[in-house]
């Protein structure tokens, strides 16, 4: 396994649309491998093949305390939503920004695991959330694209800061 270099906002290769799992071969499998093995580096709740440049429909997470129920969902389709909740999200391309965002509160998705097998899952709460972030990094789309005008504004200049802060502690 080796953990893979995560793209950060706003590398505009993280707005590349992923293309579906044709067959999931021994390279796939590698890459659900090394994605899980970096989610939990980070750590992260979820990873998106975007964000490690690779293009392909590939999801990884775990949003369990002990970091012992990993999912994976391979070419993911929403099949039913319902409710909406609001919840504060961050993502591992966006360090250190935490804003609320809208999301369906339950979510059905259709997807196929790191074996090809294909299956259903209800998810609400956090796993739904989880879901439907990393499917938007699929389409290209990051949770920052929900804030208004002026909460963009606020967050890029925080984002300069962080890195203005981050060359001070490298150099
Ligand atoms: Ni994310």
């Amino acid at each position: 396994m080796a953990i893979l270099d995560i793209l950060y906002y706003p590398d505009k290769r993280l707005r590349t649309i992923a293309k579906p799992v044709a067959k999931v071969n021994d390279n796939v499998k590698k890459l659900v491998d090394d994605m899980f093995e970096t989610m939990y580096v980070a750590p992260g709740i979820g990873l998106a093949a975007t964000q490690v440049n690779v293009h392909k429909q590939v999801i990884v997470i775990d949003v369990s305390e002990n970091k012992d129920q990993p999912l994976c969902l391979i070419n993911p389709v929403i099949i039913a939503e319902e409710g909406i909740q609001s919840c504060d999200e961050g993502c591992l391309s966006v360090p250190e920004i935490y804003e609320t965002v809208q999301r369906f509160e339950k979510v059905t998705v259709k997807a196929m695991d790191q074996n090809g097998d294909e299956f259903t899952l209800q998810a609400d709460e956090m796993l739904s959330v989880c879901i439907q972030h990393e499917m938007d990094h699929l389409v290209g789309k990051l949770f920052v694209d929900y804030l208004s005008p002026l909460k963009l504004q606020r967050l890029k200049k925080r984002l300069l800061k962080n890195m203005r802060e981050e060359d001070r502690v490298a150099s």
